[in-house]
């Protein structure tokens, strides 16, 4: 059959465009998946601690991540300001990602240990106070409610089930570790840990 042929039958035009449609698809996609470098963990990636997963449940609950991206990109503006550009291997723990690509506040993937824990708190509860310009909100709340620890244990077991290495110790002692925290306590633990596995990389460096 030639061209003409297929492009005039539509039933074998549709057959021969899912066709290649497919393939062209597999060829994008599978290297990703097999490529050790999008799916092995950076050497010194650790999993987040109990108090800081319940910190990043609260910046997804709040809609941080709808102003703030987590991915530094590889232009230069961007290595200058916040540090060694994202790798695939920092994220492979990271369900959902919360990389975005729309900035209305600044980028959060290296801002762990930027600021002292006494600024986040100011920020969180009045961000005028610290930076008078901000349009940030204000999140008040943060500061009242506490963590019950009723479902992390669930959270680490899910997980764990996914391939994030929590020993089963861990996920019996994070209850305790959660419940009766204030919200901001826990939002600031994890926005203190985020960057620091990259901390010490330089750009080029083996990961
Ligand atoms: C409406 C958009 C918006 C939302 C929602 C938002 N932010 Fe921001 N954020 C900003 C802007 C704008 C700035 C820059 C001014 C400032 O520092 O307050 C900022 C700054 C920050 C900074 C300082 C970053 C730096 O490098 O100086 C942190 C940390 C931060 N936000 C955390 C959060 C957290 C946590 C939440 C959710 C509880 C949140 N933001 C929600 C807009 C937002």
């Amino acid at each position: 059959m030639n061209h003409e042929g297929i492009e005039t039958r539509v039933g074998w035009l549709i057959a021969f465009t899912l066709l290649a449609v497919s393939i062209g698809g597999m060829v994008e996609l599978l290297p990703m998946v097999f490529n050790a470098n999008s799916t092995k963990a950076i050497a010194t990636l650790k999993p987040y601690t109990a108090i800081e997963l319940e910190g990043r449940d609260i910046y997804i609950r709040e809609g941080c991540h709808v102003c703030h991206t987590q991915m530094v990109r590889t232009l230069r503006s961007d290595v200058a300001r916040y540090g060694h550009y994202s790798v695939a291997g920092e994220d492979v723990y990271e369900r959902p990602f919360l990389w975005g690509s729309k900035r209305t506040g600044p980028d959060l993937a290296r801002v762990g240990g930027r600021y002292s824990d006494d600024w986040h708190r100011a920020h969180l509860l009045d961000p005028r106070s610290v930076v008078p310009v901000s349009n940030m909100p204000a999140y008040p709340w943060l500061f009242e409610n506490t963590l019950s620890g009723d479902d992390i244990t669930r959270k680490m077991e899910v997980l764990q089930t996914l391939g994030v290495p929590y020993s089963d110790e861990d996920i019996a002692s994070a209850a305790p570790q959660v419940a009766g925290k204030t919200e901001s306590f826990a939002l600031i633990r994890y926005l203190q840990s985020l960057g620091l596995d990259m901390k010490n990389y330089q750009p080029g460096e083996a990961l």
